[in-house]
């Protein structure tokens, strides 16, 4: 509880000051911009149907739990399906029951249904990035010495020089190190001026806050990276002919299996990745990639698609994420195949908000976790108190959970139950991990937990 209480009077406090000291006009000038996005959004979304051949999707319920189209959270109503695509059954009905038909047969044809039904195709011949250190200062943090490295990957534009694109980045790793250290990477959001966070009750601001997440890494010796998805691809529909999908695609529209935001944002921590391999601070095959919500589906997209990531620390990720789709709790696919969050997955994607169901999906989120085996994730979910049950926080333990048989025929561990546990109980024995913290949209609370798994596999 703690802990969520100082994150979240962190980020008002910021969101407060900022509020302070901003004039009308950039509020104004952000909302004005915000206008223009929705309705570029719902264009590039209606071209997209028009490819589809679609022409009305079903809604998706509200998030808010007063409104009379409120998303379903009565568990006796959450399971309409009867079953999951069964991530160890090949499409010719054969049951795979070594790890060579798992890596050789399987894993292929799960990866072909995730490509190009659910997140999109990765183009084959993307531009090169040459990184650059824009600067490096000894800095401190808490009590630790750091040297921190602002960079810059700029993406060869040449094939379409209208369209410029950087991926933002920075790491820091211990100034006292003799030796290359493990990095966990956060994806990091990053506000424009004039927006708002929406204000918690003032009777959760508390007194001092705790090790941030970073100070926590330093204390092991460990360093950290941020990386910012929105500097390479935005996060809206609008965005989809910019960024570095724009760029591949010469400022055109996408098809209905190219990549959405998500695997762009993978693609760029990939690359960041290749930089972690040329700087002697940092031990490359221990880099792993943490992140909340949007970015909590970026990271179990990333962990599933890049086997260079060591661990993957995936936060309330929800709908789209590792919460399986085929739930009726919560999040629903109406909703992410609807004009202000399509651009995060494959044009194909809408196809299951109508004429299509959920039920139709080829894949579930349980086979994304699946293709993250056998390397280690910790999957974070908030209390629905606070955090709400948008997220479902058991439709995250079922992905993780549903996705055992697959660790374990690689020779690795499941989370040990198929019962969602208590909140606060930290499943943590295997390979799979679960942890519902008491706190809100955040994955503060869980680090502590996070590192404990993350000992085992980097120590
Ligand atoms: C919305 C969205 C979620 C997403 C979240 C976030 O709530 O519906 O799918 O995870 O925003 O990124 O904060």
């Amino acid at each position: 509880m703690k802990s969520s209480i100082y994150f979240l009077t962190a980020l008002v406090l910021t969101a407060l000051t900022a509020r302070a000291q901003e004039p009308d006009s950039t509020r104004k000038a952000f909302l004005a911009a915000q206008a223009i996005i929705k309705e570029q959004s719902e264009k590039d979304h209606k071209q997209m149907l028009e490819q589809l051949h679609i022409t009305a999707l079903r809604p998706g319920p509200s998030g808010n739990p007063e409104a009379p189209n409120a998303a379903n959270v009565d568990e006796s109503q959450a399971s309409p399906y009867t079953r999951l695509p069964d991530p160890l059954v090949l499409k010719n009905g054969k049951k795979v029951t070594t790890a060579k038909q798992w890596w050789q047969q399987r894993r292929p044809e799960i990866v072909e249904d995730f490509d190009r039904e659910i997140y999109g195709r990765v183009p084959k011949n993307l531009p090169k990035v040459t990184w650059e250190v824009i600067s490096e200062k000894k800095e401190m943090n808490g009590d630790f010495p750091v040297i921190t490295k602002t960079l810059q990957g700029h993406v060869d534009n040449s094939s379409y020089p209208a369209i410029k694109v950087d991926i933002e980045l920075t790491l820091s790793t211990p100034a006292n190190s003799t030796s290359p250290v493990p990095v966990m990477m956060s994806y990091g959001f990053r506000f424009p001026p004039g927006f708002r966070m929406p204000n918690p009750p003032a009777t959760t601001l508390p007194a001092k806050p705790e090790p941030t997440w970073q100070q926590q890494l330093l204390a092991k010796g460990w360093g950290y990276a941020v990386i910012y998805p929105t500097s390479y691809q935005a996060d809206n529909g609008a965005g989809l002919t910019k960024g570095i999908i724009g760029l591949v695609n010469k400022g055109q529209p996408r098809k209905p299996d190219d990549w959405g935001a998500l695997r762009a944002w993978a693609w760029g921590a990939s690359r960041a990745l290749d930089y972690f391999e040329t700087d002697k601070a940092v031990d490359a095959r221990k880099v792993g990639i943490e992140g909340l919500s949007r970015y909590g589906k970026a990271t179990a997209v990333t962990m599933a698609y890049e086997p260079r990531f060591a661990i993957a620390f995936v936060g309330s990720s929800g709908e789209g994420g590792v919460k399986i789709h085929r739930r009726k709790f919560g999040e629903q696919v109406e909703n992410v195949a609807a004009s202000g969050e399509y651009h995060w997955m494959a044009g194909n994607f809408i196809k299951y908000a109508g004429p299509l169901t959920p039920n139709d999906l080829p894949v579930d989120a349980h086979e994304l976790v699946a293709l993250c085996a056998p390397r280690p994730v910790f999957i974070s979910s908030g209390s629905p108190k606070v955090e709400g049950n948008w997220v479902d926080a058991k439709g995250m333990f079922l992905g993780g959970a549903y996705a055992g048989p697959v660790y374990k025929l690689l020779g690795r561990k499941d989370m040990g139950t198929m019962e969602f546990p208590p909140i606060e109980t930290a499943l943590v024995d295997g390979d799979v991990a679960f942890r519902q913290h008491s706190g809100g949209h955040t994955t503060g609370p869980n680090w502590p937990t996070f590192l404990l798994f993350a000992d085992r596999y980097f120590n």
